[in-house]
């Protein structure tokens, strides 16, 4: 797909590698929809769009919420004429062991409001936006593309159940909707970075920093632009549907 002029949403846009994706392809002069949950964060990100020379827009919506959902996608609908991408990224991590134990005891186990709050933004989010971009790219015979971050989690990963199970299921829905979808002309992809550089990594402990740097073969952390990179692979590549990209640096967990 070439981008130009073509209405781009992307989730979670108020910051991180959201934000590094809308900036990075706004240089291809699409236009941006920008969905997240604050609104500061988002009119900054609107502005770095506006400055890289395309058109953006911010909807302040929980991806969570069904209505909410609906009626932004029918505000970005009405306000851009059509949705050609949706870029699935917004996500949480509530990271925590399924148990701990004492002297043979547990004394602590993993709250089901925990496990929960992840699968309601990281999957049932995922499923919500998808579904309503795909609605409006069938109505409007969009040949559309939908991308959804799943992660190197997805193999399973320590003090990660809730987060990995989600990211599980987002590259299961992502290849039953390239199946579903593909007669309608839409593609459907997933990306699954490993360790990406954002405020979060850059705020680890040095020791801790290095630990993981130590853990990829290419001997540093991702950049949010190599994201953003993968994102304009997928959007390109009309051959691709239907499968994951592992953008990790070969790390091995
Ligand atoms: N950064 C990494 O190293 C990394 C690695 C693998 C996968 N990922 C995935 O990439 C995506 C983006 O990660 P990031 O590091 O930029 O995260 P981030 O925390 O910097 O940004 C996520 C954004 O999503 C928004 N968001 C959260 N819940 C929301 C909700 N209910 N409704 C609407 N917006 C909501 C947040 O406000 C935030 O702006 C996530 O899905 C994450 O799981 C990130």
């Amino acid at each position: 797909m070439n981008v130009e002029n073509k209405t781009i949403v992307i989730t979670g846009g108020g910051q991180g590698l959201g934000r590094a994706m809308a900036v990075s392809l706004a240089e291809q002069g699409a236009n941006f929809a920008l969905i997240d949950l604050n609104e500061e964060l988002l009119s900054e990100s609107v502005a770095l769009v506006e400055q890289a020379g395309s058109t953006a827009k911010f909807y302040v919506a929980n991806v969570t919420n069904e209505e909410e959902v609906e009626s932004t996608f029918k505000q970005i609908k009405a306000d851009f004429g059509s949705i050609d991408v949706l870029v699935n990224n917004a996500g949480i991590l509530r990271d925590g062991m399924l148990l701990k134990a004492k002297d043979g005891e547990v004394v602590k186990k993993m709250p089901l409001s925990q496990f929960q709050s992840v699968i309601d933004v990281n999957l049932t989010g995922v499923f919500l936006c998808g579904r309503e971009a795909a609605v409006h790219m069938v109505e409007n015979g969009t040949k559309g593309v939908i991308i959804n971050m799943s992660s190197i989690a997805r193999n399973g990963n320590m003090g990660q159940t809730n987060y990995a199970a989600s990211k599980a299921g987002v590259v299961a829905m992502t290849v039953t909707w390239a199946r579903e979808l593909g007669r309608y002309g839409i593609r459907v992809g997933a990306i699954a970075p490993g360790v990406i550089r954002t405020a979060m990594t850059d705020a680890m402990k040095p020791e801790m920093r290095e630990r993981l740097e130590k853990m990829k073969p290419v001997g540093r952390l991702g950049e949010a632009d190599e994201i953003a990179h993968t994102v304009k692979y997928i959007l390109e590549n009309e051959f691709f549907t239907g499968r994951v990209v592992e953008i990790d640096g070969g790390l091995s967990m």
